[in-house]
């Protein structure tokens, strides 16, 4: 056997280390350990090396920004960020409060309970009120600095107003994803064949560490805090000095600008602790993040010091952590759906069974992996939980209950709503419907289209749709632009005035513009962003048909991901025949760039003078310069007009002086027509 063909071997090097570095920095889901990772970098830079020429830009050696294998640097936590002692009955915070008074000489203490958000630990370091590096909690003693990421969360201050003498200060808390965030999140994972988090804490876990802030900022993560370490000039720590208790605190946190959870309160005993734990059981779930329970502080930093810490966690404070609602039913069947872009989803068929105030029915099984992997049956018996208590989900298996002659399942080898090929692409976790005609993946397509987020076209949601593809009235999202409104009336339930109504709606749908088509389109990783951006920078949808990958990915944001996406889904006549029909309906194509105004002022300059009825300096300056004039502060020979309003200044005598036009506000408006 022959040496291996390095061009071919560094070729196969750069897609597989794509690939895990992918699955590691983007997915939260590495396949391989890191050693291996590593292996395979040292492998490709070596045989770079020794071949120069093979040495391309695009390749994971050569990428900016530390490069795919370089993790964050990482930071030192002083003080160390603590765990929490847990309890989980009341019984249990009782003794909590017994060993506090215990550990004080006063022999009692004054609790704050706040609410315990699930997401991620982090750090902010402020130095000299500006935010210098936010780093996670990793292990407690150090973590890892992720300013970049940190930096595009909205609700984190960079600069705040803190008095001089705080050379530095640390403010800790808690980044989370709200449930509608996450849940948007995973159905754009999962329409581009990508896992979904498991819940919000791993989607905001996840977010945080990415490589590419431009995707962190994407992931709408927000902020709580609840803590702040205060240090002077020289490093001591002044915090105890200026603030009393865990109550002071906060509200001096949200005196800095900091978004504190305002749920936090003073009790006076354990009793009233325990009647806010009962309280926030049910509130919680009303809330629209998740939380997983409380956390008992002692309120006075005095008592706190004098409490002290393990080396786990401080015995001035603990979790009171509520259970995980959860419940057991039987798998009746896995269907399978459709959804528009092809992908196949399993979905478990349940015995209903209340769970956290619904009844549930149907529980997503996500992709053929996740099935194999928790090896759910038909028959078998399961705990289901509801992640973000929004979408239920099958957690595992009672084996000791499965029935005899269970069978393993399996990924229909055909598409089950029109019997075509289906395909699994390399790397990509869902299993996909080939045929672009299939009529459930149609009918997911128009719904998208017609949806609040795309269209909004108000009246034609997933019912009517599915009742008019199954009349022939509707076969793609461009019939919705040519119904007949006399059928439309005939269906069921909809009469004349219905008809009427919807007719309407879909004639305002016509004019929402490009921004919104895009998002209906439903194009591969083109979502609300993207097609805000994309709108913004094409005059309409013909121009971005046009663009080549250098154009698209010249726009910020747009990477060459959703470029290629773009263009091939530009390339194939099948869509480019959809578009040409939306257009024949009426349908507008125009983006939201502001159009060019005609340059009927080129070449002339101008000088303003006095105060122009009904429009600023400023506003008669972008005028004139919109419309190719160019505005010069004081007259010369070389000014063509000066436009002057009521009480002008010595520049009217200037103008007067050298022969300059003087003109008003309506002249003005007169020469830019
Ligand atoms: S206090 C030494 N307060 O829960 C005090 N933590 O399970 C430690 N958490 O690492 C933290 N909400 O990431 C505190 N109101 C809250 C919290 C909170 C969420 C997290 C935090 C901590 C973890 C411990």
């Amino acid at each position: 056997m022959g040496k291996t063909d390095p061009a071919k071997r560094i070729d196969d090097l750069k897609k597989l280390i794509d690939l895990h570095s992918r699955k590691y920095y983007l997915e939260d889901r590495p396949e391989i350990p890191d050693e291996e990772f590593d292996k395979l970098m040292a492998e490709l830079r070596r045989l770079e090396d020794e071949n120069p020429l093979f040495r391309t830009a695009d390749s994971p050696t050569q990428k900016v920004g530390g490069g795919v294998s370089e993790n964050f640097a990482a930071y030192s936590h002083n003080p160390p960020m603590l765990s929490l002692d847990n309890s989980y009955n009341p019984e249990e915070l009782r003794e909590f409060d017994k060993r506090v008074k215990k550990g004080l000489a006063r022999g009692d203490a004054e609790y704050l309970a706040e609410l315990k958000i699930d997401g991620l630990g982090v750090n902010l370091i402020y130095e000299d009120g500006k935010l210098a590096q936010g780093v996670t909690r990793g292990d407690g003693k150090s973590g890892e600095d992720v300013t970049a990421n940190i930096k595009t969360i909205s609700d984190i201050p960079h600069s705040i107003k803190s008095p001089a003498a705080w050379a530095r200060c640390e403010v800790r808390g808690e980044i989370y994803m709200r449930r509608a965030d996450f849940v948007k999140l995973n159905e754009a994972r999962h329409e581009a064949g990508e896992e979904p988090f498991a819940n919000p804490r791993n989607a905001a876990a996840g977010s945080v560490r990415l490589l590419d802030a431009n995707i962190t900022k994407s992931r709408k993560l927000r902020f709580f805090c609840y803590a702040l370490y205060v240090f002077g000039k020289n490093g001591n720590a002044m915090r105890d000095s200026v603030l009393k208790s865990q109550h002071e605190m906060m509200q001096q946190l949200e005196k800095l600008g900091f978004p504190v959870n305002d749920a936090y309160k003073k009790h006076s005993s354990i009793d009233g602790v325990l009647d806010e734990v009962a309280a926030w059981e049910e509130k919680r779930k009303k809330l629209p993040y998740d939380t997983d329970g409380l956390v008992v502080k002692v309120n006075s930093f005095l008592d706190q010091r004098e409490l002290g810490a393990t080396s786990k966690f401080p015995r001035w404070a603990i979790a009171y952590k509520y259970a995980a609602e959860q419940a057991e039913t039987v798998v009746q069947d896995i269907v399978v759906q459709v959804g528009r872009t092809g992908t196949l989803t399993p979905v478990a068929e349940l015995a209903p069974v209340l769970l956290a105030g619904s009844t549930i029915s149907r529980a997503t099984l996500h992709n053929e992996d996740n099935v194999k992997q928790k090896d759910v049956r038909v028959g078998d018996s399961v705990i289901i939980q509801k992640a973000g208590d929004i979408i239920p989900q099958v957690m595992k298996v009672l084996l000791e209950k499965r029935p005899d002659r269970s069978k393993p399942w399996a990924m229909p080898k055909k598409c089950p709503a029109c019997g075509g090929e289906v395909a699994r692409a390399e790397g990509e976790a869902a299993v996909r419907c080939l045929n672009r005609r299939c009529p459930a993946q149609q009918m997911e397509a128009i719904i998208h289209f017609a949806r609040r987020d795309s269209m909004d076209i108000d009246g034609l949601g997933p019912s009517r749709i599915e009742a008019m593809v199954q009349k022939g009235m509707l076969k793609d999202i461009a019939d919705i632009f040519n119904l007949d409104y006399a059928s439309v009336a005939e269906i069921e339930k909809m009469g004349k005035k219905s008809a009427g109504n919807l007719r309407q709606s879909i004639e305002a749908a016509k004019g929402r513009g490009l921004e919104k088509l895009l998002v209906g389109l439903g194009i591969r990783h083109v979502g609300e962003r993207a097609a805000f951006l994309l709108a913004r920078a094409f005059a309409d949808l013909d121009a971005l048909a046009a663009a080549d990958e250098a154009q698209l990915t010249a726009i910020h944001e747009i990477g060459p991901e959703i470029a290629q996406s773009l263009i091939q889904f530009f390339a194939d006549a099948e869509n480019r025949k959809l578009i040409e029909k939306l257009k024949k309906y009426g349908v507008s194509m125009e983006g939201s760039r502001e159009t060019p105004a005609a340059q009927t002022l080129a070449g002339k300059t101008f000088v303003l003078t006095g105060t122009l009825e009904g429009m600023s300096r400023n506003e008669a300056k972008e005028l004139i310069q919109r419309a190719g004039g160019k505005v010069s502060g004081s007259v010369s020979k070389k000014t063509d007009y000066l436009v002057a309003g009521s009480d002008p200044g010595s520049k009217l005598d200037d103008a007067h002086k050298l022969g300059v036009t003087v003109i008003g506000k309506e002249e003005l408006l007169k020469l830019v027509m």
